[in-house]
């Protein structure tokens, strides 16, 4: 079972340095988080799964990292200055501001209200008796589209600085430098851009923990093909999105495909989907694939004037517009649906234990060195075991000898550490009852199972566990 309730898992990150709450010591910074050496090793590891199924293993995919901060017209041509928003409604007594559509999507449901038009929302708010989540009052004004865009200046003196956005989206970043690709890659279609980074959205209604910030990390892909072959592109990064996931060990059960309506969908796009996933609060969007066509090419090439078109390499005289799939993940998105998948309470003997079940691919600490006292030479040998470890294999190895050794088995589970293997007196020669001279312990955080083995034999068996 996954965690039940999102509040298990946000005490377990920031008791065990996953995540903490933003400029906590100044009372904190609502809706802001910050990564703490777990989490931090949690989300760099998934990034490097993604990078490595996504790009490196794919010939046509190329990654780049391009700037936050953009030219003005790149927002213009792609269409964010004058579509992207929520529909805002104000209370008329106590001039709350919530999200119109999400109101009546608590009560009539997410199908009825994708096909709701800016101007139906409130007669529909005001049809269903809505009350205001703060005064509880029903009396609602016209929606309307609110930017989510931060805006910012660029240039030292206030006022007199360019109006700039922080990035809504990482996608721009490709499309501005799809000239650049073709020119100095040469590649053939289809071929892909991907990058991970940073995003920025004035959310009007952040929460959940890290599910909705306004600062956030996207990963995301521009894959483009001849027309009308993105149909069948479009498929296999939806197979290829589902089997990264699973492989992550993701349940399937608690994954599902949903088809955007023609009202739903956003400004660029001709299809979505979205991979939803079923968090403790409910079904939500966990991914979207889009199908944008050649919509940002043509907006890029009409706004900068320069040719964006892509010459057929066996033919010179075919030039055009190549359509583009487009699979959107959300990198601190996925962090937090791997650590609910992992959370786990399960009865040993008469105890309660939480462990966090991560795929061993993804747990932020691979193995943990456990020295069993904190008696110098059994220390030292643990920590020429550690080196030996770290060294040979490349690991993410923790070296804990903090508290009693139960203490620390309790915090490795709760980290989520598949291996721990303990260093004792039998290791030194000093006690041939823990085991023989050489030999350690090795405990397995899901069986539970204690085996002795040679230090000479660590490898391998690291190893076997890896592959079960
Ligand atoms: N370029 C297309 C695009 O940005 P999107 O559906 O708006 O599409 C893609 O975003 C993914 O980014 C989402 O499915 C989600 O995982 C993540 N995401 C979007 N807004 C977010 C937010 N405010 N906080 C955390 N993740 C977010």
């Amino acid at each position: 079972m996954p965690a039940t309730s999102l509040d298990q898992v946000v005490s377990l990150c920031k008791r065990r340095g996953f995540v903490f709450p933003g400029s906590e010591i100044y009372g904190g910074l609502a809706n802001t988080w910050d990564y703490g050496p777990l989490g931090t090793e949690l989300k760099k590891r998934v990034q490097a799964s993604w990078w490595d199924t996504f790009v490196r293993q794919k010939p046509e995919m190329m990654g780049i990292e391009t700037a936050i901060l953009m030219h003005p017209n790149v927002w213009e041509a792609s269409g964010h200055v004058s579509n992207f928003g929520d529909p805002l409604v104000e209370c008329r007594k106590c001039h709350a501001r919530p999200r119109g559509d999400k109101l009546l999507e608590e009560k009539l449901g997410v199908e009825v209200v994708a096909v709701l038009t800016l101007d139906q929302v409130q007669p529909m708010m005001m049809a269903e008796k809505i009350p205001c989540p703060e005064c509880g009052k029903c009396d609602w004004t016209a929606a309307k589209k609110f930017n989510l865009m931060f805006r910012t200046q660029q240039g030292v003196i206030e006022g007199e600085g360019t109006d700039i956005y922080l990035r809504p989206e990482t996608a721009q970043g490709m499309f501005v430098n799809f000239k650049n690709i073709l020119d100095t890659m040469r590649p053939r279609l289809p071929f892909g851009i991907a990058q991970i980074g940073k995003s920025f959205r004035n959310e009007i209604t952040p929460g959940n923990f890290t599910f909705r910030t306004r600062e956030f990390e996207q990963m995301e892909i521009e894959y483009f093909v001849a027309p009308g072959t993105e149909e069948k592109y479009f498929q296999e990064w939806l197979d290829a999105t589902m089997q990264w996931y699973t492989d992550l060990g993701i349940a399937k059960e608690r994954l599902r495909i949903r088809e955007h309506t023609n009202e739903e969908r956003s400004h660029y796009s001709s299809r979505t989907v979205d991979i939803e996933y079923h968090y403790p609060w409910g079904w939500g969007e966990f991914m979207g694939l889009a199908n944008r066509s050649d919509y940002d090419l043509k907006q890029h090439q009409e706004k900068s004037g320069q040719d964006l078109r892509y010459t057929d390499p066996d033919d010179a005289t075919k030039k055009f517009h190549p359509y583009v799939v487009e699979p959107a993940f959300g990198c601190t998105r996925t962090v937090l649906v791997l650590l609910l998948e992992a959370y786990t309470e399960e009865k040993v003997k008469d105890d309660t234990r939480t462990v966090m079940k991560f795929h061993k691919r993804i747990a932020p600490i691979d193995v943990a060195i456990l020295p069993l006292s904190k008696k110098e030479h059994l220390v030292a040998k643990a920590q020429e075991l550690y080196k030996k470890i770290v060294h040979e294999t490349k690991l993410v190895v923790d070296f804990d000898i903090t508290g009693s050794i139960g203490k620390r088995y309790r915090r490795q589970d709760e980290i989520g550490t598949p291996l721990c293997i303990t260093v004792d007196f039998g290791t030194i020669g000093e006690d041939t009852a823990q085991g023989a001279k050489d030999t350690v312990t090795i405990r397995d955080r899901d069986t539970l199972q204690q085996e002795r083995v040679a230090i000479g034999e660590i490898r391998e068996k690291i190893a076997e566990a890896w592959r079960k």
